[in-house]
């Protein structure tokens, strides 16, 4: 996948942190119905026939996500959509990963974090990122998406 990505110039990582697995079946009404596989058919569809070439990672391990995105840098990933589940609220790993990493990175959260519990309200994470989509589902990925892909063009950002 990263190889085809390489050549068409253009690759982001759509990445999913612990428990992010089991979409579909976790928690249905607060995270949907659509299974993890299925989210990453849909983003495939629209995608891959505009050249930009995806990666999807999940991992339920903080260290498995720092390698993985460390890895992705080295490879020329150009964005990461990522999803980091509770460790959002709990890994100063992981937000400390995001400011050395040199591609922009935009969280990503299918339910609305500002109106559920308390903790969480508060993201680690999202300071070292460079924009947050919550509350959107699925939907969010393919914002992140289309924001990052307009970031990687001249005047892209601009575009209605
Ligand atoms: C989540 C929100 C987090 O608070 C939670 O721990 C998750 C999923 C979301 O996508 O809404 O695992 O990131």
């Amino acid at each position: 996948m990263a190889e085809a990505a390489a050549a068409v110039g253009l690759w982001l990582a759509v990445v999913n942190g612990p428990n992010l697995g089991r979409l579909g079946r976790r928690e249905p009404g607060i995270y949907g119905t659509e299974s993890w596989e299925a989210i990453q058919a849909r983003l495939e569809r629209w995608w891959r026939p505009r050249g930009v070439a995806l990666e999807f990672f999940q991992s339920n391990h903080e260290g498995r996500l720092v390698d993985y995105l460390e890895a992705a840098a080295d490879r020329g990933c150009g964005g990461v959509a990522l999803n980091p589940g509770a460790l959002t609220h709990q890994s100063y790993v992981l937000a400390d990963c995001l400011r050395a990493l040199p591609m922009p990175v935009v969280e990503v959260h299918l339910s609305n974090i500002f109106a559920r519990e308390d903790f969480r309200a508060r993201s680690l994470t999202a300071p070292a990122a460079w924009g947050q989509v919550s509350g959107l589902g699925w939907l969010g990925y393919h914002l992140a998406l289309e924001a990052l892909w307009r970031r990687q063009r001249p005047g892209g950002e601009a575009e209605a």
